[in-house]
């Protein structure tokens, strides 16, 4: 089994290469990608660079290039829902990208014809997770995760997403990932730790947490590693 652990930010992989200690490093397409064995699963490890154009460019060479059959990502997100403080999780159940607009043509904010507003997450992974915070006593939140090439720093902007698409967080990458993974078909999972609460402090909060929420997401990727390798012993 060939498995897939992106971030968008060096931050974001860190903590990954740590813990598996040992790969090799392959340049392509201007990107690195680690390639290590951890227990009996081979791991592709990249991150991507922020946004969704390098989302989905380094998501593709994962699967397309490097063989992949599952994904998952680690990273940090800003909080929507008031629920969700810094270092907490969430899972995406599904996602989209609340700035695709073609909405001069009659379409709802967030569609393109033969796309959808929402891709859902891969359910047996989503399970996996669930077992591991239970196992580990953390609490793990589900939720709509809403992706867009902008840093929200804007209480209004915020408000927006959330009314819009019902988001309870907000990042640059997951969407983007999902499309191609999705189109690949390609089992995937998002994980995402608060960073901020994109407002006014977002900036500033985002700088300081930006590497313990990483780690905070980048444990439990690892933890879940474990399960999925278990897993495929039954
Ligand atoms: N990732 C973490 N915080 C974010 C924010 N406020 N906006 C966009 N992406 C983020």
């Amino acid at each position: 089994m060939k498995i897939a652990i992106m971030g968008a930010m060096p931050e974001e992989i860190a903590p990954l290469l740590e813990k598996v200690e040992r790969y090799e490093k392959v340049e392509y397409a201007k990107n690195s990608y680690y390639l290590a064995q951890y227990r009996d699963m081979e791991l592709v490890i990249a991150y991507s660079k922020i946004g969704k154009v390098f989302a989905a460019l380094t998501a593709a060479t994962m699967i397309e290039k490097f063989g992949a059959q599952q994904l998952l990502f680690s990273g940090v997100a800003g909080a929507i829902n008031p629920d969700l403080k810094i270092g907490d999780l969430i899972v995406a159940t599904k996602l989209c990208q609340h700035d695709l607009d073609i909405t001069a043509f009659g379409h709802p904010y967030g569609y393109v014809p033969e796309g959808s507003v929402f891709v859902e997450s891969d359910v047996h992974l989503r399970k996996i997770a669930r077992r591991v915070a239970k196992e580990k006593g953390i609490v793990l939140k589900e939720g709509i995760i809403a992706t867009g090439d902008q840093f929200v720093a804007d209480p209004v902007r915020k408000a927006w997403i959330m009314e819009e698409f019902g988001a309870d967080a907000l990042e640059m990458e997951g969407a983007s990932v999902a499309v191609v993974c999705d189109a690949l078909e390609v089992p995937f999972f998002i994980l995402r730790s608060i960073s901020d609460s994109a407002d006014m402090d977002a900036g500033f909060d985002f700088d300081t947490f930006l590497e313990s929420s990483a780690k905070v997401s980048a444990d439990f990727i690892m933890t879940m590693l474990d399960e999925i390798d278990g897993d495929r012993d039954q």
